[in-house]
């Protein structure tokens, strides 16, 4: 059984504007990135991670992971959108994790997803699902609008779900999804959806959120100072 996990971090974080790439923003003396690599291995179900990198900082970023095993963290530059990094990581997989049973996509930002989170999204790849997403509930009341912004409707949450990642594929599903795929997708599964195959759901978590904004980061900073759970030993 081999399973590979792609990470695209080569965002500018414009939105979180710490003035660095997100991936190497640290949290308690510790990057984005660092964390979301440590929490793929420490689910005990990944043996290769490949990330993607801003393509002007690949060596920064090698810099940043060479705490881990280098025969397990690979890094390659990534594109100008997440798809395209996607891809180039994916184009990788073949020389670093030849005849992989599981491919992951988790971004760098959700870095302080549960390992047991990451565990349930491969066992359920390995259960047979040809792609699995971790999702949640809609907390909040849903309304559908005008471009006025005139309430037109009151949207059945009950069937909604948000998505997390990391997402889960067999390698030739995902593959065939970006084989199809021309544009930009927010989401890897969306693509597989696109192709026509099935998609399941795993329970999502709320520590795996994305951080985008100041505000997140400073959700995250107070999460992990009242729940230090899988700090560095
Ligand atoms: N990402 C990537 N390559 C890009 C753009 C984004 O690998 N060209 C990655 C980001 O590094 C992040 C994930 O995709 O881990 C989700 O993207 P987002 O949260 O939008 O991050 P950024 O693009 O860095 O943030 P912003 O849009 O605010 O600049
Ligand atoms: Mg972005």
């Amino acid at each position: 059984m081999k399973v590979v996990a792609l990470v695209p971090a080569a965002g500018r974080g414009v939105r979180l504007g710490a003035g660095m790439p997100k991936a190497l923003v640290p949290v308690a003396g510790e990057s984005l990135l660092v964390r979301a690599v440590r929490g793929l291995l420490d689910s005990g179900r990944v043996h290769h991670v490949v990330v993607a990198a801003p393509a002007d900082q690949v060596e920064v970023v090698r810099r940043e992971l060479a705490g881990f095993d280098p025969g397990s963290v690979h890094v390659v530059p990534g594109g100008a959108d997440r798809t395209q990094s996607v891809r180039l990581a994916l184009a990788d997989v073949d020389r670093v994790a030849p005849g992989a049973d599981v491919v992951l996509v988790h971004d760098a930002a959700r870095a302080f997803t549960p390992p047991e989170m990451i565990a349930d999204v491969v066992d359920a790849v390995l259960g047979g699902a040809p792609a699995v997403i971790p999702v949640l509930p809609v907390a909040d009341t849903i309304k559908q609008v005008d471009p006025g912004g005139a309430v037109t409707a009151t949207v059945d949450r009950s069937l909604l779900r948000t998505v997390q990642t990391p997402q889960g594929f067999r390698p030739d599903v995902l593959r065939a999804a970006y084989d199809a795929a021309g544009d930009a997708a927010t989401d890897d599964a969306g693509l597989v959806e696109r192709a026509g195959g099935e998609v399941r759901t795993v329970p999502g978590h709320p520590r795996a959120l994305k951080i985008t904004t100041a505000f997140d980061l400073a959700v995250a900073e107070s999460v992990l100072a009242a729940e230090p759970i899988g700090e560095p030993r």
